[in-house]
């Protein structure tokens, strides 16, 4: 076959041609009415009062920080193995960065090492956690609210790869990544491979009005109009704290908008795609794959294997024109972060998964006939590179 098969691909259909032309012959191309009408429908889709579009998940986690009053001398705990933007951003703040090593199953950040390293360290040392929904698959935050509560710590849940994604909690009720039962705030990210493509986007949900409130002011530079009365001038406002140029154009909104029209139909592709590879692997002995905990939902980002020989599959796989990709480099593996003194040997469950993880394609435009092509060459590699 001649095609080629990445990891992950935005799908765009003509309706989403059609918003976006829309916007750009309407009177805005960036703050008109296609950002509220956006930010209502995906609050309503995960489940939460609030949503405040931004320019980028990475300016989403920045403005997060900022909203819950990160700063300088304070520190925050997240995984190793996410994108570099969730610790960056903590940087941003001024603040520090720490890090809990994973689960060997789920690859998500090991609660119970959570709580030992809390319970080890002198009281209030931590300010927060960022746990990641890495894959799509949700952090029990039922679990972990308990855990911060007793350690006095905000939650901000990186949700950048599980808008869709939800646990059943202990009282049986579903639990939407994004509706914020058990955490502050919650970061999505809206780039092409995510689940919702805008372009470039991000979104916070909450459901406390005076962050709501606080974001919008952070997201245009601090920027307010509270408490001026119309007699002072039309053209007044004021800056009481520093804030950013973090929005979203019109035109993405509008892009975002349509795309959410059709997640549930493309979060149930990601799902038939999934069970497709885990039927077609769990047989096979070089190729271990994520573990799904009863009761949770993976929104299925990603799809990840772990096989020896990962980057003999990964330049093999290239040769059959299928683009697989690694996520991710350890964050304390990146030379900046070994200057801030970190060491990816603190993290062996990290480093092990690291050498192995090899996400293979997933998206909702994926054909049998190509993912099947996907798993015939895997399998074939696997079963004679043993
Ligand atoms: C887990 C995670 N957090 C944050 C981000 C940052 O999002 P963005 O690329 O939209 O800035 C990403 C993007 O890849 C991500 O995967």
């Amino acid at each position: 076959m001649s095609f080629s098969i990445p990891y992950g691909r935005q799908s765009i259909n003509a309706e989403d041609v059609q918003a976006v032309v829309e916007v750009l012959t309407s009177d805005y191309l960036t703050q008109g009415p296609k950002i509220k009408e956006f930010e209502e429908a995906f609050a309503i889709y995960v489940g939460a009062t609030y949503a405040v579009a931004v320019s980028n998940g990475t300016a989403a986690l920045h403005l997060a920080n900022l909203c819950l009053n990160l700063k300088k001398g304070q520190k925050v705990l997240t995984t190793p193995i996410t994108f570099a933007a969730t610790a960056n951003t903590v940087l941003y703040c001024g603040a520090e960065i720490d890090f809990v090593d994973i689960d060997p199953n789920t690859y998500l950040i090991d609660l119970n090492k959570l709580e030992n390293k809390l319970a080890a360290a002198k009281p209030n040392t931590y300010v927060g956690v960022i746990p990641v929904d890495f894959t799509g698959l949700p952090v029990n935050t039922e679990k972990l609210s308990t855990i911060a509560d007793k350690y006095n710590l905000w939650i901000i849940e990186d949700a950048c790869h599980a808008p869709g994604g939800y646990f059943i909690n202990s009282d049986e009720k579903k639990i939407s990544c994004g509706s914020n039962k058990y955490t502050d705030l919650t970061c999505f990210s809206l780039h092409p491979v995510k689940h919702i493509a805008a372009g470039e986007g991000g979104i916070i949900t909450t459901n406390n009005k005076e962050h709501y409130k606080k974001l919008l002011r952070l997201r245009t530079h601090g920027i307010t109009k509270d408490g001026i009365q119309p007699s002072e001038g039309g053209w007044r406002y004021e800056i009481e704290e520093l804030g950013f140029n973090y929005r979203l154009p019109d035109i993405n909104a509008a892009l975002g908008l349509s795309q959410l029209q059709r997640a549930n139909v493309n979060l149930q592709k990601r799902h038939q795609i999934a069970q497709k590879y885990d039927a077609s692997f769990k047989n096979i002995s070089g190729i271990k794959i994520q573990h799904q905990p009863k009761n949770f939902n993976n929104a299925y980002h990603l799809y990840v294997i772990k096989v020896e020989n990962r980057k003999k599959l990964y330049n093999y796989l290239r040769t059959k024109g299928i683009y697989a990709q690694v996520h991710y480099i350890p964050v304390p593996q990146l030379g900046y972060y070994q200057k801030l003194g970190f060491t990816i040997n603190d993290y062996p469950i990290a480093k092990n998964y690291y050498a192995h993880c090899l996400s293979i394609p997933m998206y909702p435009s994926l054909s049998i006939k190509e993912q099947e092509f996907v798993i015939k060459y895997i399998i074939e590699f696997v079963t004679e590179n043993v």
